[in-house]
């Protein structure tokens, strides 16, 4: 009896960053894994030097998301003041703000809470015109274990893709929608139902915009896949029943384990990614403990 092959093996894939991380004069980098992701120590963001601030966001141009220890008096004047040296800080508007700060997103699991909020692979906000280029995340509590935020460096996986698909998807668009977002609920009251985030659920803001299936990153100028499950609702052109057995393929090659890494969480770290080259993912797996992360989006460009 034949039988069809269920499995591939991954080729070996690597992040050259991540094996040759450059000296920065105002803190340390330790790469985390060979596609992605940095801890970064020594820096206070609260008092950094210009210089610091422009070798941080080297650092982010080349690990794509860092981890930023020991930031526990970074009052939220002062994480908006970090933010605004990176871009324009924008007001994102599915969430209420926090009170004072409406540059701030409280994103709070509660002990009780069914769901994590952010808890689908996607990349921030690509259903806007100009989705953000870095989020950041402020850790207020985090529970001992678990809690921890995934990545998907999508370079590799725009680079991995089979030639002749990419060729076929160099210059083709998506769309993409907020109405699937990561919140699909109908109503605040059933998000609300599945998670402590103050959520501001107005459908009128459920943008659907149509972005280029592989971006080019506007600092390197690399190509990134840009589609994720969370709000890529159709290759433009076709429905959502024509595009979804290749957006399906496309959305478990951009996942791929060697393109992944985790950052794990500590009281006071503040964790940075660039939207524009990887997917993240917040993992639902420490019932019964309190997180509460404090979130600010700096504005993008819009994705070519
Ligand atoms: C998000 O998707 O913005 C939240 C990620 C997290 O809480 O780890």
């Amino acid at each position: 009896m034949g039988y069809v092959p269920t499995f591939t093996y991954q080729a070996a894939v690597c992040h050259a960053p991540q094996f040759a991380p450059r000296s920065y004069r105002h803190f340390t980098v330790s790469p985390l894994t060979g596609a992605m992701g940095a801890d970064v120590e020594g820096i206070d963001l609260s008092s950094a030097s210009d210089a610091a601030i422009a070798e941080l966001e080297q650092a982010l141009t080349d690990h794509i998301a860092l981890m930023i220890r020991g930031q526990e008096n970074l009052t939220p004047p002062a994480q908006i003041a970090f933010a605004r040296r990176l871009g324009h800080v924008g007001i994102w508007p599915y969430a209420k703000a926090m009170e004072g700060y409406p540059e701030i997103t409280e994103l709070i699991q509660e002990p009780g809470d069914k769901y994590a909020f952010g808890g689908t692979w996607h990349s921030d906000s690509c259903s806007f015109e100009h989705p953000p280029k870095y989020t950041m995340l402020h850790c207020v509590a985090c529970p001992p274990v678990g809690g921890d935020t995934g990545f998907a460096n999508q370079y590799l996986a725009w680079e991995r893709l089979d030639p002749a698909l990419k060729a076929e998807l160099e210059h083709r668009r998506a769309i993409a929608s907020g109405r699937l977002g990561y919140m699909t609920a109908a109503s605040d009251a059933e998000v609300q139902s599945h998670t402590a985030t103050p959520v501001s659920f107005r459908p009128e803001e459920l943008l659907e915009v149509a972005h280029p299936v592989a971006r080019t990153h506007p600092v390197t100028g690399r190509k990134a896949l840009y589609v994720n499950s969370s709000y890529t609702l159709c290759l433009e052109g076709e429905s959502q029943k024509q595009s979804l057995p290749l957006l399906r393929r496309l959305w478990e090659h951009a996942i791929t384990p060697e393109f992944t890494c985790r950052l794990r969480w500590s009281r006071g770290a503040l964790a940075i990614w660039d939207n524009r080259c990887c997917l993240h993912y917040a993992h639902s797996d420490y019932p019964g403990y309190r997180r509460h992360m404090r979130r600010i989006v700096v504005e993008g460009e819009r994705p070519v």
